[in-house]
């Protein structure tokens, strides 16, 4: 067996030695690209050997201070470049060459639709020449590159522009200069037949920036949107935390296959299209929604990650936790700020929460790893951003301003750390956050769980708080976490809150920061019921005593937002639990009738608030509620789960219809991507789902009519998804319609893989293999693979089918997908990952797909570090 190479962050070094300046000169070819790399470098520690990591890449020459190196005085071994004998200061040139179109991995440089781009992150550049592909190297960079005019007329890289011009051959050049010292990990080139759109933006300092997107040309009328959600980003960050841009142009470049999202590259940021593209026939509103979210991301980047970045891939948090938050701050100030929130939680729930209690549990803090790809996960990114977020929390808006003042003020220019960070925040204000370091270095949600005892002749409720860490045990640190809570009385009135003898107002955030705790609020009615973790101000599960009939008065009258929904939703979550144990014992679900009538409730006032209704009125997904359950009971969760939809939507139908009917009037009127007109249309496709969810031909028929009459993505797409879990003919009109309709579109063509993939029917294993052979699913364009294997992976009655035949069928498919490109496959892993969680049937079953999996030779050390980590 392979002997992989486990990297720790106790291990950490500098460099020994630094790379001032590099020249980098590209002569592209598809097949045969060549570097001419020229370093300079310094030494910074005695007696060390030069090392420059490399990857599939061959090296053709070594010269050092301009003479050329004879084969003896370097050598190539464990991916990395060896020379023994190096001066103080040195300038070394090398020449190699590398294979952009066999490169299916997407790492490095190599093409995408013909066009030339790069991926650096993480340890990427080491796949174009050979370096120092670490983050805490810092050089300025200027690229000369030379292709073929015809072939690729446009020719982009990091910073400014300085010369471009025509070479002999038909071939041209252009060469730019980046002055901002950057890790290699913010290279990129891109060498195509494309076209742009241009914008302006002037910054709070005068700046004139010129703002470009980059598209093959049949896109060029699917850009306006980024544009203007870039320059909503531009704005908001100087508003919001004083930053400006830096440079005179910033470039964005949309690509077909791309393994994330999106990628910072200083002043040339590359884009997946699926967060680019965008016109109402071809984008839904969630599509919309994650364009302007990541733009804004990869946007605010250029300071949180660029101009102050990370020291070492252990710290990746520093930057895309802090980032997320970002993003999330600027989204809820676009959009509505309860409904990002709640949608943050949701997403929390569904797959952070899981991925913390498994196998691949890891600290926001790794501590180590074998492949890094394999760590930008839900935790460091998201979890990062919650504790980022206990900061503002703590010490509010301006507090949170003044901390990030100071990190600026410490560190433009720098590689740091996590603890970098929580320094500047505790200094600016005068406070003391070393215990910050607990939610660092520990994985696992927190349980958070209070016990009430009520005290009528002082008027006293005491709240016995205790917190634990079940995924580290006994020996936890306890962890601040900040309690932002409020009291109602019996009808729903908010009380002041006193504690001590003194008046708190409101509201106030309680820090709890140990073990055990108890709190006691003074002058408090009989009857009174605590709100506790408004806005979620902590990523915990909150155990408390709290009955239905309370819960039900915060889903009333909490002035929280996200607490009325969360209350809504527990009282679901609830009902559904009830449900799955009768279903296993044999017996139909009975559904509360405090959850029904709360239920009733919110639908009379539905149409007051669309947004926040469609997503209360959404029921828990299969996911999160398995994680309520020491073992999923894969068939009794998703029949629980089936069997209320079909409740709400039978008992509710009148209210259903008359919902979607007024809303259809309302949304009488040309496309927009606007909070009120987003919160109209979910709410109406909701109740055009519940609708659906009767059976009644008629709701099936005006679904195929929705669907047929939409003017805009957003509803075709709402009603084909209504439509795909039923058995009735419309089924299928819809899908062959869709498919043709937008069979030249990959972007639409991905959420047809996808829909069939997700969904419900009990064909779905069948209607997936089939659509491997269609001649549009191929394995090389990660959000095809994603939208038709990892959706199937996310499905749970399709996936965990009893007989284990969506088991052996996702396996085959990750190995071929593994041959091509390890960071996808080792994400298609995830679902196999949870197998301890299923009954002892589904365990024995998943755990044999893993062990074969793990004994494929040539697995990638991607899929094998995720494999070996669930097995062990
Ligand atoms: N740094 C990118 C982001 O979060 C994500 C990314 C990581 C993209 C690795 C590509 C490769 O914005
Ligand atoms: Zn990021």
């Amino acid at each position: 067996m392979r002997a992989p190479v486990e990297h720790r962050l106790e291990d950490y070094q500098s460099p020994a030695f630094a790379i001032d300046d590099v020249h980098l000169l590209f002569q592209l070819d598809p097949v045969a690209t060549r570097v001419t790399s020229t370093l300079a470098m310094r030494r910074q520690r005695a007696e060390e050997p030069l090392q420059l990591n490399l990857e599939n890449l061959v090296v053709e020459s070594v010269a050092l201070d301009g003479i050329e190196l004879g084969e003896s005085a370097w050598r190539i071994e464990d991916g990395r470049l060896i020379i023994e004998d190096v001066p103080e200061r040195f300038t070394l040139r090398i020449r190699n060459r590398i294979n952009p179109k066999e490169n299916t991995a997407l790492e490095g440089l190599y093409l995408s639709s013909g066009n030339f781009c790069t991926q650096c992150e993480a340890e990427g550049f080491r796949r174009i020449t050979p370096f120092l592909d670490r983050p805490d190297v810092l050089a300025t960079y200027t690229v000369r590159i030379e292709a073929d005019k015809s072939a690729y007329p446009v020719l982009l890289s990091n910073g400014n522009l300085i010369e471009q011009g025509d070479l002999p051959d038909g071939q041209h050049y252009a060469l730019w200069h980046d002055p901002w010292k950057k890790p290699c990990y913010l290279f990129a080139l891109v060498a195509g037949d494309l076209q742009f759109i241009e914008d302006h933006y002037t910054t709070a300092g005068e700046r004139d920036v010129t703002l470009r997107i980059y598209v093959e040309p049949h896109n060029i009328d699917r850009c306006e949107f980024a544009m203007q959600a870039l320059k909503r980003a531009m704005r908001w960050d100087e508003e919001r935390f004083g930053l400006s841009y830096d440079l005179d142009v910033f470039n964005i470049v949309a690509v077909d296959d791309f393994n994330m999202g999106a990628m910072e590259n200083k002043s040339l940021n590359i884009f997946n299209s699926k967060y680019i593209l965008a016109r109402p026939e071809t984008a839904t509103d969630t599509d919309y929604e994650g364009i302007e979210s990541v733009v804004a991301h990869e946007y605010f980047h250029n300071w949180t990650g660029n101009r102050v970045t990370c020291r070492d891939w252990f710290q990746l948090t520093l930057k895309e936790g802090l980032t997320v938050f970002r993003d999330q701050e600027f989204t809820a100030d676009m959009l509505l700020p309860s409904i990002k929130r709640i949608q943050d939680v949701i997403h929390l729930r569904r797959y952070q929460f899981p991925e913390d209690a498994g196998p691949m549990a890891h600290p926001i803090q790794p501590k180590s790893y074998i492949k890094m790809d394999n760590f930008y996960t839900m935790t460091v990114y998201e979890k990062g951003a919650e504790v980022v977020r206990i900061y503002q929390t703590l010490l509010g808006r301006e507090g949170f301003r003044k901390g990030m003042d100071l990190y600026f003020q410490r560190h433009d220019g720098q590689a740091v750390t996590v603890d970098d960070f929580r320094q500047a925040m505790a200094d600016a204000n005068g406070v003391d956050l070393s215990s910050m370091r607990a939610w660092y270095d520990q994985p696992g949600t927190p349980h958070v769980k209070v016990r009430r005892h009520y005290d009528a002749d002082s008027q006293r409720l005491t709240l016995d708080l205790t917190q634990s860490l079940p995924k580290v045990g006994e020996g936890f640190t306890p962890l601040p976490i900040p309690i932002r809570l409020g009291l109602l009385d019996a009808s729903g009135n908010p009380l002041p809150l006193v504690v001590g003898g003194e008046e708190l107002g409101m509201e106030y955030v309680h820090l709890f920061d140990t073990r055990h705790q108890q709190l006691v609020l003074e002058q408090v009615p009989e009857g009174a019921v605590p709100a506790l973790l408004r806005d979620f101000s902590a990523p915990v599960i909150l155990e408390t005593d709290l009955d239905d009939a309370e819960w039900a008065l915060l889903a009333a009258h909490d002035p929280d937002d996200f607490l009325r929904w969360d209350a809504l939703n527990t009282l679901a979550l609830k009902a559904l639990m009830e449900a799955v144990t009768a279903i296993e014992r044999g017996e139909a679900p009975a559904w509360p009738q405090t959850y029904l009538d709360a239920v009733g409730v919110r639908l009379q006032a539905a149409l007051e608030d669309p947004a926040w209704h469609a997503l209360a009125l959404t029921l828990p997904d299969e996911v999160t509620l398995g994680e309520q359950f020491e073992t999923i009971a894969v068939e009794a969760i998703h029949q629980a789960r089936k069997a209320l939809q079909s409740e709400l939507a039978q008992r509710f139908e009148v209210q259903w219809a008359s919902i979607y009917d007024t809303l259809s009037a309302e949304l009488d009127q040309p496309y927009t991507f606007n909070a009120e007109q987003y919160g109209k249309r979910s709410l109406r496709t909701l109740a055009l789902h519940y609708l659906v969810q009767t059976g009644k031909a008629k709701w099936i028929e005006q679904a195929l009519y929705h669907y047929q009459h939409a003017n805009n993505m957003t509803d075709r797409f709402g009603a084909l998804r209504a439509l795909t879990g039923v058995e009735h003919a419309a089924r299928k009109t819809a899908l062959d319609d869709f498919y043709y309709r937008f069979r030249n579109d990959p972007l639409v063509i991905d959420k047809w893989f996808a829909l069939q993939a997700g969904s419900d029917h009990p064909h779905t294993l069948e209607h997936v293999r089939m659509l491997t052979r269609h001649p549009d699913f191929t394995y090389t364009n990660p959000n095809r693979v994603r939208s038709l294997l990892g959706v199937f992976g996310q499905n749970r009655a399709a996936f965990h089918r009893a007989d284990g035949s969506g088991y052996v069928f996702l396996a085959d498919e990750i190995l071929k997908v593994d041959k091509l490109n390890p960071q996808i496959a080792a994400r298609l892993l995830s679902p196999f990952t949870q197998w301890r969680r299923f009954d002892t049937a589904r365990q024995a079953l998943m755990k044999a797909q893993l062990e074969r999996i793990l004994q494929v030779p040539s697995l990638s050390s991607n899929s094998y570090e995720i494999v070996e980590k669930s097995l062990t």
